[in-house]
């Protein structure tokens, strides 16, 4: 699936299926059922970004794992987290609860977020296969500088004949064990994630979106057999 080629009514459904009544047992699952590998992801993710950054966008910041990272990373930056579902942003408002962080949380949908300022980095983990990227380059072009890093990962389907039947028998187990241990999930292994996966185009039409809006460097990473994949650009 081209994300570019859906209409909102169909992005939107998609996220707001998925989501809802799940941000209680997010961390847990994203743990286990990439089997730790969400974690070295976000260190790549991570290793991208100035640590001297003063302001950061996180887009999805759900649960706040991503805001965690990077306050560690940045210490002195201040964190701007935007997520279409309260119930995760409700969880990342718990998680800081009487820290230092410099945090503003904005719930919205991030193709109709409103920003102020600009930022030194703007980061997603996970995003890319859910918004237009068109959009999400238009609404972030006014609070971009000259240097401002960009950093995007999601999954993607692995490439080979090997990687991809394991990748396929996990995704198969997933769907089987998934809703078992986790019955508020259902709907997300239902709803067939392996398929939104195996079918979208996102690395193609990010960095196509990401030329088209002006920015350099563009640098993709497989990651793990190609399991996930991160974007970085940097504005000239
Ligand atoms: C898999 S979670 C990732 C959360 C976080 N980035 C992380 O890595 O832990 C995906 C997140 O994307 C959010 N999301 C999906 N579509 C969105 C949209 N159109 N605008 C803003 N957030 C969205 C969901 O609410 C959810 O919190």
């Amino acid at each position: 699936m081209d994300i570019s080629t859906t209409t909102r009514e169909q992005r939107e459904h998609i996220s707001e299926t998925f989501f809802p009544g799940t941000g209680e047992s997010y961390d847990r699952v994203v743990a286990k059922t990439t089997l730790g590998l969400d974690r070295r992801w976000k260190d790549a993710m991570m290793a991208s970004l100035d640590p001297e950054a003063g302001r950061i966008l996180d887009l999805a910041c759900g649960t706040g794992i991503v805001l965690n990272r990077l306050h560690q990373r940045c210490p002195k930056a201040a964190l701007v987290g935007v997520d279409i579902t309260e119930d995760y942003l409700a969880i990342a408002r718990t998680r800081f609860e009487g820290s230092d962080i410099d945090l503003t949380l904005k719930h919205t949908n991030a193709e109709d977020m409103q920003l102020e300022g600009t930022f030194d980095a703007v980061v997603s983990s996970y995003i890319p296969k859910y918004v237009d990227p068109d959009i999400i380059f238009e609404r972030i072009a006014p609070h971009v500088h000259s240097g401002t890093r960009l950093a995007f990962h999601d999954f993607a389907h692995p490439r080979g004949f090997i990687p991809r039947q394991i990748w396929k028998g996990w995704m198969r187990g997933l769907k089987w064990f998934g809703p078992r241990i986790w019955p508020t999930w259902k709907v997300v292994f239902d709803e067939n994630l392996e398929e939104l996966i195996r079918t979208s185009r996102w690395r193609r039409t990010y960095i196509e979106s990401l030329e088209r809006h002006g920015w350099t460097d563009i640098q993709r990473t497989n990651l793990h057999w190609r399991t996930a994949c991160l974007i970085t650009a940097r504005r000239p």
